[in-house]
């Protein structure tokens, strides 16, 4: 298939960029550069530089004919969503609106979608399954929430399906090794721990060890790269198979805790790795774990890769100097 990956010189989409051509995609990348960096472009995809505020530009690429879209170009920071709202509407909301309405203007019709478990909110069960009711606690979830409402509209009066791919907490690096472009100003818990294990920040701030959980500190479903990437293929090749759009969870069925990966870090890094305990930080749950058994059941998919030990260590080969 010749598939679009617009945002595919970003953190996810590079990886998946790369799982695309693995199963015999055709890849065309387009980015803006904003986060994404021409580092993670590879042999053999073809780049087109471009903002998906450019509904021209973004027309006419699409106009060049294609099996499918997938759509990472999203700023992702829940917190500065919450201060600076309007940099995600224009971006998030704006931008994928250029995205849907051009490919209904040039006849595309299937789109692979990044969303986020941050569509759920505080969780009133865990595991969280598909079922869960959604209530944004950010206005980043808020905007990946909208979107999937408006594809479904698509769907249904232009027959564009759509798989929204609902991640858990995204960590992790190829781990052939192949994707070696930093994040500009990481705000995660892995990437994080990683700067101050490869001396670029001084301490972690562990943001609450009074949470109800074993350790007191933060439980999350960290699912590696490398497995959210093999997701899309399947989504795509999935809608081409059976004509249908799809809601999914992408989690590893697994919580770990602050401390957990913490320690993790500094076994693998053989690094000190300060840190010091801190206040909660708003907005943050005890725990947060996917039920994952519909990407199982409709994906045939299941994490491989998101142990801790592969989590830290394939980031660490990025991050070791
Ligand atoms: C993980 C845990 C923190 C940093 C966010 C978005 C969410 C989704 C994924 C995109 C928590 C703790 C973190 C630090 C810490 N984004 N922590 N010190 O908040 O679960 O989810 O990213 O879809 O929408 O909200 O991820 O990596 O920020 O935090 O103690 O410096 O690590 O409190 O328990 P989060 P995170």
């Amino acid at each position: 298939m010749r598939v679009l990956v617009i945002g595919g010189a970003g953190y996810i989409g590079s990886h998946v960029a790369l799982e695309m051509m693995e199963a015999g995609h055709e890849i065309v990348v387009y980015d803006n550069l904003s986060s994404g960096t021409k580092q993670n472009l590879f042999e053999g995809e073809r780049f087109v530089e471009g903002d998906i505020l450019d509904y021209e530009r973004l027309r006419g690429t699409l106009a060049e004919g294609y099996d499918g879209v997938v759509h990472l170009a999203a700023f992702k920071a829940a917190g500065e969503s919450m201060l600076a709202p309007e940099k995600y509407a224009r971006n998030n909301l704006s931008g994928t609106i250029n995205i849907i309405n051009a490919m209904s203007e040039t006849g595309i019709q299937r789109i692979v979608f990044s969303s986020s478990a941050a569509v759920y909110g505080e969780p009133a069960y865990v595991p969280v399954d598909e079922a869960h009711p959604t209530a944004p606690e950010n206005f980043y979830g808020f905007t990946k929430l909208e979107i999937e409402r408006i594809l479904a509209w698509y769907d249904r009066l232009k027959g564009i399906r759509y798989s929204a791919l609902r991640y858990f907490n995204a960590a992790g690096y190829d781990v052939r090794g192949r994707v070696r472009g930093l994040e500009r100003n990481p705000a995660n818990l892995l990437p994080v721990i990683m700067e101050v294990a490869a001396g670029m920040r001084p301490e972690l701030r562990v943001f609450g060890n009074d949470y109800p959980t074993n350790d007191g500190t933060g439980v999350r479903d960290y699912v590696h790269v490398n497995d959210l990437a093999a997701a899309h293929v399947a989504a795509l090749e999935r809608m081409v198979r059976t004509d249908e759009s799809l809601v999914v969870n992408l989690g590893s069925e697994a919580g770990l805790s602050v401390l957990e990966i913490l320690e993790a870090a500094r076994r693998l890094t053989g690094r000190a790795i300060p840190a010091t305990m801190e206040g909660r930080r708003p907005g943050d749950p005890a725990r947060l774990v996917a039920s994952s058994t519909l990407a199982a059941e409709k994906l045939g998919w299941k994490a491989k890769f998101s142990d801790v030990d592969t989590l830290v260590s394939s980031s660490w080969g990025v991050y070791e100097r």
